[in-house]
């Protein structure tokens, strides 16, 4: 076997000449974590026979997996003993495999084939829920087996950390790796980190220094990005108009409406106290005044009354129901719509292109409101409304508005569907004076 160096960071040492039975380092990104496990494994691989199991929460194929990161390493070192096949990787002189598999898809039955492993390496562990930890950390019982962890930090209360890492005993080394400890770390990623150590230090704290998120304590949204928006000026666009209708569900509510046209939030309209086919009746007044391409319309609650109207007065082409608790369209990412609305506004905001919104003090408190968390399987979710609700006083019903235009990908307008109504445009309902609704 050719005699070849591992360039590893001496931080990762102790994986290799240690014997502990939970080997857990965390971090932000860039730190070297898994190219530094990557490599440990495979030239521990080389010295003797082991069986080695790299798991996460979810693999849905093999491309989620270290399985390319191992595969690339044998090629940068020229490591011609391994033998990659699609789904393991072995070496032929001393026998030792790679596995990989999904903790989820783990059941009683298949679970028993981990029993033989020696080392398991736990990737993207601040994923890992109790359940497939409390699963998997009594099966792994060969005598001198090892967990390895890397993780990022992502709550306070991350199940790996909160078992593993928070008070870690003898059998445990825990270590804190970030970028400024990766030798190898490249120029780009040491420019990205520095960005956003000046713009956003809090985001610079958990995202490249690897403090995890207080509880229920951080926003989606950024201040800046929200007032950079307010203080710009743009032209009109020929985007397809986009309304939004957050319809109320309580009496103190308010129905709000959003109007966007791409880059340009023209504005709001606002109205307390309107029953369901009151506010039909203005969404029928708006659709047949300016034309947009799509409405969509918060149908959970009262709401689906107001899309039943519409649909009868025959508009279905253009209305939209959205339910906030369903499913996200990217269900890999979002714990639900609501999620995937608020985050696409969030991206909306945060994009190299200049974006519009009307000033309004009351829009930025409640776009800078809400709260994020992660569900259990890493996807993003909101804070409860009734939480925010608690804070803010009232529902954040004009941003929950804004967040609906971004419901779906709007692309143009539907086609010929206005024919036979005059133009008109939306700006002009911004330009009169205010009139009895409120803004
Ligand atoms: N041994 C190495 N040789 C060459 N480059 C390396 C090495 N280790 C790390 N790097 C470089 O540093 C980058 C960050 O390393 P790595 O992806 O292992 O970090 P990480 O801690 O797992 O971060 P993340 O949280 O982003 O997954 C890699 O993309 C690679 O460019
Ligand atoms: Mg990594």
């Amino acid at each position: 076997m050719n005699n070849i160096i591992a360039k590893i960071p001496k931080i990762f040492a102790p994986l290799i000449k240690t014997k502990k039975r939970y080997k857990l380092y965390y971090g932000g990104r860039g730190g070297g974590k898994s190219y530094a496990f990557a490599d440990s494994l495979l030239f521990l691989g080389r010295m003797k026979k082991l069986r080695i199991a790299c798991m996460r929460e979810v693999q849905d194929s093999i491309k989620d997996s270290v399985h390319k990161l191992l595969s690339d390493r044998i090629s940068f070192y020229q490591l011609t003993d391994y033998k990659v096949t699609e789904t393991q990787i072995i070496n032929k002189i001393t026998d030792t495999t790679f596995i990989f598999k999904g903790l989820q898809e783990q059941n009683a039955g298949n679970i028993k084939s981990l029993e033989g492993i020696d080392i398991v390496w736990l990737e993207e562990a601040q994923k890992i829920s109790k359940l497939s930890w409390d699963v998997l950390n009594p099966t792994i019982r060969k005598a001198g087996s090892e967990i390895w962890i890397s993780m990022n930090r992502e709550a306070e209360n991350d199940p790996i950390w909160t078992a593993v890492g928070a008070n870690p005993d003898e059998r445990t080394l825990v270590v804190k790796v970030n970028y400024t400890d990766n030798p190898f770390c490249p120029e780009e990623l040491k420019y990205m980190a520095e960005k956003c150590r000046r713009e956003n230090p809090e985001d610079y704290e958990h995202i490249w220094l690897g403090a995890p998120m207080a509880t229920g304590d951080y926003k989606l949204m950024n201040y800046k990005d929200v007032r950079r928006a307010m203080d710009a000026i743009l032209m009109a666009t020929q985007s397809p108009l986009i309304i939004g209708i957050d319809v109320a569900r309580f009496g103190d509510d308010h129905t709000v409406f959003c109007f966007r046209r791409g880059r340009y939030c023209t504005g709001f309209k606002s109205f307390a106290h309107l029953d369901n086919v009151a506010v039909a009746n203005q969404a029928t007044f708006f659709i047949r005044e300016y034309k947009p391409a799509r409405v969509f319309v918060d149908a959970g609650g009262v709401g689906g009354g107001v899309v039943d109207i519409l649909n009868d007065r025959g508009f279905k082409k253009i209305v939209r129901p959205v339910m906030f608790g369903a499913k996200a369209l990217r269900d890999d990412r979002y714990h639900n719509r609501r999620a995937e609305m608020w985050d696409e506004l969030r991206l909306w905001l945060s994009g190299e292109q200049e974006v519009y919104l009307p000033k309004d003090e009351n829009l930025t408190t409640e776009l800078c409101a809400v709260n994020k968390k992660y569900d259990s399987a890493g996807r993003l979710q909101l804070e409860e409304k009734d939480e925010i609700k608690k804070r803010l006083g009232h529902s954040p019903d004009t941003a929950d508005a804004l967040a609906l235009t971004f419901a779906e990908p709007v692309y143009e307008r539907t086609s010929n569907y206005y024919d036979e109504l005059p133009e008109n445009s939306i700006e002009s309902l911004f330009r009169v004076k205010k009139s009895n609704s409120s803004w």
